[in-house]
């Protein structure tokens, strides 16, 4: 047994690890048939021993990874991609291909702004959007009409009856990527690389209500399927026509001169979108000539898409620094002479752990190549080692922590190095931080500098003497002022009529997010039972795994802990989780259930919201946990699973008429 739960434990890290690769870095290390056969490996003993079944196995997620539970779908006309170019000649020799066919004839090109997300298509019949896939590879994609529709800017019914297709691309615009960054940093999950990575993850989720909380974009670039237009131009303007959201700033261009300046104003000029692009696109105008022109097997010759280079530039690594965090967790972070990249000044970059740090080689004073990965995240890619100084030393990780100086730990199989001193001061100051975090306790007036303030006046060192903090010292900091000291006594003392779920998140129990915060209150109603919980009772909750499980336990078992805990019961802090009230008098409440195959009476999400109101629970895939599977028509793996375990299949049709029951029938 023991032997089978580290075989799973390695083979979750490792598919993450991949996937990781694959969706964050966008750098496949294994080929798609490989990842399938260890994926279906793990499923195969996790069908063996569901108990163990860990919460971040790539198995349970339904999130950034694609799971084969979208239909599919064979476009009418494949989805070509582009060729590309890359530099002013490539572009001359590409006009003169083009030049060679038209002859004399006049030659128009269409430059587009080159968005960088994930294309699309959308199907409108008698004027209403009917269905939407994603272009897959590029014969057959994925239906994800259900999310195409949380999109504001796509019009769900056009102004008259009309049948076509559109293309575009689907995007995030900056400013809701850094949003979802910051959120994903908060709760300790993975960052996205770049929007495009971001915006495929937010687009292929099964369950459309988090595509709509990530506030996706779309751009139509092209229409299919209308005998009437005969350019770009004439297809853009009737995209624009059917209010479908076109990006204006597309140029019809004379000659391949015009196209350059384009380019070239766009590189400069790109910085200031409130989108990623990656490119430019160039499109031969007149249909009748793209005809002629023709195609490749998997681009048109017709059109190219310009990329701009990335910019990576050389600059001194200064020095590196450990940053401590609050689970003790020590990063390496570059001190670089600061640069200005893609637009913005960058002085410091992650070295995220040892082994990175080994793969680089770094020594002091080394000249680095730095990029923005993704144009955003700054990352070091390289070292000019034929630079180096020769008496320039190598950096080695230091085996005491910056902040308190005691002895760091580091284990067999983890890249990451960890202070264990409970009164490490830095992660003390981190933990009172998160303590008083704006999806944790939200005390205002209580930010990162405060906090660090008030630790080094002596005037708190754990978080609980945030509740005794005296007014006449406080207003002796420089910077306070008597109101500001008010508010942030007041925002204290509010902070105890916190919910328990808040309470539970801010205790920073490690692998405990927003989401496994609110399940443990859930079931735990207060504190003090939350004290009583045991392995066995957390690892049935639904979606805490043995990992979250176990850290729950560690966490309760640690005196200091314990303390903690009952010091907040006896200040004040006694928080109790308010139940919703739901109707429970009907057979699907309490039941945890999944939604498999296509329904034709109501969409998934009116099947899912239905169902939420009669207090059961909808999740993605089919486990011993799963109490009921709806199955619509041609149901897959979800259904066979379903019936391999037993649990209870209901269709469509007997999902409508129970609706309508809502009683218990068995
Ligand atoms: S036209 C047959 N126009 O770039 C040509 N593509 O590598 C079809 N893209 O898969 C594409 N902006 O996802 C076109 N204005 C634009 C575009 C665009 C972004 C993406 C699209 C396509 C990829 C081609």
């Amino acid at each position: 047994m023991k032997e089978i739960k580290e075989e799973i434990y390695k083979l979750v890290k490792l598919l993450n690890k991949y996937s990781y690769d694959y969706y964050v870095e966008d750098n496949p290390q294994i080929s798609d048939t490989e990842y399938d056969t260890l994926y279906k490996q793990l499923e195969k003993l996790e069908k063996e021993y569901p108990e163990l079944i860990q919460e971040n196995s790539p198995t349970q997620r339904v999130g950034d990874v694609v799971l084969s539970e979208f239909e599919k779908v064979t476009h009418k006309v494949p989805m070509l991609s582009l060729s590309n170019t890359f530099s002013t000649e490539d572009l001359r020799d590409f006009d003169n291909r083009i030049k060679k066919v038209v002859a004399n004839r006049k030659i128009e090109y269409i430059c587009e702004l080159k968005i960088d997300g994930l294309a699309i298509s959308i199907n409108y019949v008698n004027g209403k959007l009917i269905s939407a896939a994603t272009r897959g590879d590029g014969t057959v994609g994925e239906e994800v009409t259900d999310n195409i529709k949380t999109i504001f800017s796509i019009p769900k019914v056009l102004k008259d009856n009309k049948t076509f297709e559109v293309r575009g691309e689907v995007y995030l615009p900056k400013k809701s990527f850094n949003i979802l960054n910051e959120e994903r940093k908060e709760n300790n999950e993975v960052l996205f690389a770049n929007p495009r990575n971001a915006a495929a993850g937010s687009l292929r989720q099964l369950d459309s209500k988090i595509t709509a909380q990530r506030r996706l974009s779309a751009f139509i670039y092209s229409v299919v399927g209308d005998n009437t237009i005969e350019s770009q131009l004439q297809a853009l303007k009737t995209a624009e026509e059917y209010e479908l959201p076109v990006n204006n700033n597309y140029k019809l261009c004379k000659n391949i001169d015009e196209v350059i300046n384009y380019i070239e104003y766009w590189d400069i000029n790109r910085k200031n979108l409130p989108y990623e692009i990656d490119g430019i696109v160039i499109k031969v105008n007149s249909y009748s000539l793209q005809e002629e022109i023709g195609y490749t097997q998997k681009s048109p010759r017709w059109a190219t898409a310009f990329k701009f280079p990335e910019e990576e530039l050389a600059t001194k690594l200064l020095d590196v620094e450990l940053s401590v965090g609050r689970t003790g967790i020590v990063t390496p972070v570059a001190q670089l002479d600061p640069i200005v990249i893609s637009g913005s000044t960058v002085s410091k970059a992650s070295l995220h752990n040892k082994d990175v740090i080994d793969e680089l080689d770094i020594h002091i004073g080394d000249m680095v190549i730095v990029k923005k990965a993704g144009e955003i995240i700054p990352k070091v890619v390289r070292v000019l080692k034929e630079l180096r100084l020769e008496n320039s030393e190598k950096y080695i990780m230091p085996n005491r922590c910056p902040s308190c100086n005691s002895e760091l730990v580091s284990k067999k199989d983890d890249p990451f190095i960890r202070c264990v001193n409970p009164e490490c001061p830095e992660q003390n100051i981190r933990k009172i931080i998160h303590f008083a975090s704006r999806d944790a306790l939200n005390i205002e007036g209580l930010g990162d500098k405060v906090v660090a303030t008030l630790y080094e006046q002596g005037i708190i060192s754990h978080t609980i003497d945030l509740f005794s903090l005296e007014r006449e010292k406080l207003i002796d900091l420089d910077r306070m002022g008597e109101k500001s000291v008010d508010n942030l006594l007041k925002a204290i003392e509010n902070s105890k009529n916190s919910s328990l779920d808040k309470v539970i998140y801010a205790l920073g129990i490690l692998n405990v997010g927003k989401k496994a915060a609110k399940i443990l209150a859930e079931k735990y109603l207060n504190l003090t039972t939350l004290m009583t919980a045991t392995v066995d009772e957390l690892i049935n909750l639904p979606d805490i795994g043995l990992i979250t499980a176990e850290s729950v336990i560690d966490f309760l078992s640690n005196e200091i802990n314990i303390k903690f805990i009952n010091d907040l019961i006896s200040i004040g802090m006694n928080p109790q989780y308010k139940v919703q009230k739901i109707e429970d008098d009907n057979i699907f409440s309490g039941k945890t259930i999944v939604l498999t195959g296509k329904l034709v009476e109501l969409t998934r999400n009116e099947a899912k919201e239905y169902l939420e109101k009669l207090g059961a629970k909808v999740t993605g895939s089919v486990t011993t946990k799963t109490d009921l599977v709806l199955a619509g028509e041609k149901a897959g793996s979800k259904l066979a699973k379903a019936e391999q375990l037993g649990i209870q299949v209901i269709s469509e049709e007997e999902f409508i008429s129970m609706l309508g029951e809502k009683k218990v029938n068995g």
